[in-house]
């Protein structure tokens, strides 16, 4: 497909998400967290696919990689678009690879999946799993309000230092011998790190949570120091996966660093977002710029 065609069909289908009910934009009031200019992407990285050369140890099938810039994989969830509740995946299946629980992903991405771990295994690591994939719209409900409930249920977390300050825990909390966060407060906190209904990547059924046996069922940092980590940030992208909240970028994505949590957009897209050090956003925004 040549780039140009590609590009329209990407705004075309971002038109068509932004003015159809498969997306809301919903009330930016509860946004703590608000998403910045996206800008300050480097345009030169947009097509870096074309030229480059991939290789691969293992008999990939390339046909799951590449998706043509298929607007399908391209959805954009996060707190300023955000799914509808009833948005379901067109295809999900039910994930064979090595998962902490029973879960479903989008097809497409699941046979990338596959093969991004077959690779992973022939380059010699095999300590990883999938721990979330899929996530409807209740189940982000409710797992969006078990972080709230967490973040009330006595003392003060680092993400609560974090989002609120040292200080202002002290003068609104300590100071008056109150050792619990407010709701307010709660939310404020839990929506630094988790997605509201509607508003999490994990409802397009498009991305996935990796865990390893040293991290005892926990998704933190400690993730940053795994073999599997060192090899999904050389690697990746010729799967089509994107690291889709990296460190520093709290501002456009709206989340903290979440070095576990890897999106598929196809390899054309993944590599353009590599090479170019970008999120989904900005790459989303350039394409739409240049046309
Ligand atoms: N932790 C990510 C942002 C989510 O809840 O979808
Ligand atoms: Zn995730």
């Amino acid at each position: 497909m040549k780039r140009n065609s590609a590009k329209f069909l990407i705004a075309v289908f971002a038109c068509i998400l932004l003015f159809s009910g498969c997306i809301n934009i919903q009330n930016e009031e509860e946004t703590t967290t608000p998403i910045g200019d996206v800008g300050n992407a480097n345009p030169s990285a947009i097509g870096s696919y074309k030229t480059m050369e991939y290789t691969y140890q293992t008999n990939v099938d390339i046909s799951c990689l590449t998706t043509h810039l298929d607007p399908t994989y391209l959805i954009l969830a996060n707190k300023t678009n955000a799914l509808s509740e009833d948005y379901v995946p067109a295809s999900l299946t039910t994930l064979t690879c090595e998962t902490t629980y029973s879960m479903k992903l989008e097809s497409r991405a699941a046979q990338a999946l596959y093969a991004m771990l077959a690779e992973m295994k022939a380059a010699g690591v095999s300590d990883i799993s999938v721990t979330s994939a899929y996530r409807s719209y209740e189940k982000q409900s409710e797992t969006y309000n078990l972080w709230v409930q967490q973040e009330m249920s006595g003392g003060f977390s680092q993400d609560a230092y974090r989002v609120l300050g040292q200080a202002y825990i002290k003068m609104n909390y300590l100071d008056k011998e109150i050792n619990r966060l407010s709701l307010a407060d709660a939310h404020k906190v839990a929506q630094s790190y988790s997605a509201q209904p509607g508003q999490s990547e994990h409802q397009t059924g498009l991305c996935v949570d990796f865990i390893t046996s040293g991290m005892n069922g926990e998704l933190t940092e400690a993730f940053e120091y795994t073999e599997a980590f060192a090899w999904l940030t050389e690697n990746a992208y010729k799967f089509g996966f994107i690291l889709r909240y990296p460190r520093d970028k709290q501002d456009i994505t709206g989340y903290t660093y979440e070095p576990w949590h890897y999106r598929f957009v196809g390899r054309e897209a993944a590599t353009d977002i590599y090479v170019g050090e970008m999120t989904l956003e900005q790459y989303l925004q350039l394409v739409n710029q240049e046309q």
